[in-house]
């Protein structure tokens, strides 16, 4: 007897007023229907997972094509039943069913192995929890010795089954064969004229079939989203699952309710993470790190010991240790900076290389630039790496020392120790150890007269 896993996602999603499916809405960075099958492929089974598709199916498939799934379609969306009805055909008769839905995106792997483990293996198994505010959801129907009798949906129930706080999480372990006997048997007469999997529950009972129940470790594990406003609870919740996570670990978070991890963090020891900050995709940051407010990074790998001050943006960038960026730097994709280098205010670096011990500190940009170690790069510089077509190269070599409000031209090598006057606007190599200068030299006009300004008459 083998694990079979089905996860449906087939539904539009009415209620989140949105041309995008439901299960492709984000949740930290990844659709609601990713994190489910990156949940269940921690389970060792011997088939992928069976992910039922249909409403605008080819843009689920399309946007998730690179995980390990078989797709079932279901071409109508005729219930929850109908849609686990569609995948028998694949399931082999010995085999355990464990059934998810796609909009039920934060179930931890630990509640659904203690689910598997605990549910004897001729039962059916539910994740079921008690909420204070259960509308629209299905209610577990139990009788006077706690055993379930049925699963009612809210538009179906009575009065007194409505104040029932005991919900169906719409996750299920079910012998194959069960499936098989029961799913072709389902009508659709009820308020919502679906063929409900829940049905399959009275079924059971009548068959005298035991019906199991587990709580989730964490209540908002089972937290179904529909609309805009679950997504926003769901996400806060993830959020402060990771946020505590890191703590236990050793990171200090100023504010643990203003971090954003949209993807991996990992983090090395004596990190303080200050408020407001945005990590999407895989971002490394090393030991003894401070990471200022307000900071943006995606797919960064920061070394140990450095800081980075308020309001920075990072992107696909690698940074090595005791480097200082900020306040207000923006590192884009390719940039690699070697220890010690300081990075100031109002910089924009682009796929370039800045050496050890290199200094940029105030406005300017680089970009397409290899730029070597000890140099200097006075205020307001910038590469002009752009000619309209193509995009060329800087080259600056060590010790180089770089006068304010200089323009380099690319394609452009600057010599070793080469130093350019401040204003300069440098068009052809500039050799090393001289000094290059390209500014008109400076003179006074003695017969000039500042124009008197008129008296404005009153
Ligand atoms: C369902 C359960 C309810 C439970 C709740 C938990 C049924 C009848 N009801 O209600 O007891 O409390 O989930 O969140 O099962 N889907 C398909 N094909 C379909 C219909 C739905 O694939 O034809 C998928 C949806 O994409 C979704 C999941 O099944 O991922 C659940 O469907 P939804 O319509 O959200 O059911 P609920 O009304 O929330
Ligand atoms: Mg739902």
């Amino acid at each position: 007897m083998s694990l079979s896993i089905v996860i449906l996602a087939a539904g539009q999603g009415k209620r989140m007023r949105s041309e995008l499916p439901k299960v492709l809405h984000h949740l930290a960075g990844k659709s609601l229907l990713e994190h489910v099958i990156t949940t269940v492929l921690e389970f060792n089974t011997s088939q992928n997972p069976i992910v039922v598709y249909g409403h605008q199916g080819s843009m689920v498939r399309e946007k998730l094509s690179a995980l390990d799934v078989n797709w079932v379609e279901q071409t109508e969306q005729l219930g929850t039943g109908h849609a686990v009805l569609q995948t028998l055909s694949r399931i082999d008769e010995k085999d355990r069913v464990l059934i998810l839905y796609g909009d039920v995106p934060l179930i931890a792997t630990e509640t659904l192995e203690r689910l598997i483990n605990n549910t004897p293996k001729n039962a059916i198994g539910i994740i079921t929890a008690e909420l204070p505010n259960p509308e629209r959801l299905g209610r577990i129907i139990r009788d006077a010795s706690q055993n379930i009798q049925s699963i009612v949906e809210e538009k179906d129930a009575t009065e007194a089954e409505r104040a029932i706080k005991e919900i169906n999480s719409g996750i299920y372990v079910i012998p194959a064969s069960y499936l098989k006997k029961w799913l072709p048997t389902l009508t659709n007469q009820n308020a919502q004229q679906e063929y409900y999997l829940t049905d399959i529950i009275k079924l059971a009972v009548s068959a005298h079939i035991p019906i199991h129940s587990e709580k989730p470790t964490h209540i908002d594990e089972v937290f179904g989203i529909n609309d805009r406003l679950q997504l926003a609870h769901a996400e806060r919740f993830y959020q402060r699952m990771i946020a505590e996570k890191l703590m236990r670990e050793g990171v200090t978070l100023y504010d643990p309710n203003r971090l954003d991890v949209r993807g991996e963090l990992i983090v090395g020891h004596d990190v303080i993470i200050d408020a407001n900050v945005i990590i999407e995709g895989r971002v490394i940051i090393g030991n003894y790190c401070v990471i200022g407010p307000n900071t943006f990074l995606r797919n960064v790998i920061l070394s140990d010991n450095i800081e980075i001050k308020a309001n920075c943006y990072i992107e696909d960038a690698e940074i090595a240790e005791y480097c200082v960026i900020g306040p207000f730097a923006r590192i884009r994709p390719g940039t690699i900076i070697a220890a010690n280098a300081h990075i100031g205010n109002f910089i924009e670096i682009k796929n370039s290389r800045v050496g050890a011990d290199t200094k940029i500190h105030h406005l300017g940009y680089i970009g397409d630039s290899d730029i070597g170690h000890h140099v200097n790069i006075g205020a307001g510089t910038i590469t002009c790496n752009y000619d309209g077509v193509h995009k060329h190269k800087t080259i600056i070599g060590n010790h180089a020392f770089i006068g304010s409000n200089s323009e380099l031209v690319a394609p452009l090598t600057i010599g070793e120790g080469a130093v350019i006057g401040a204003g300069s606007t440098i068009r052809h190599d500039a050799p090393a150890h001289k000094l290059t200068v390209s500014s008109p030299h400076q003179r006074t006009i003695d017969d000039w007269q500042k124009k008197a300004k008129k008296q404005k008459e009153k």
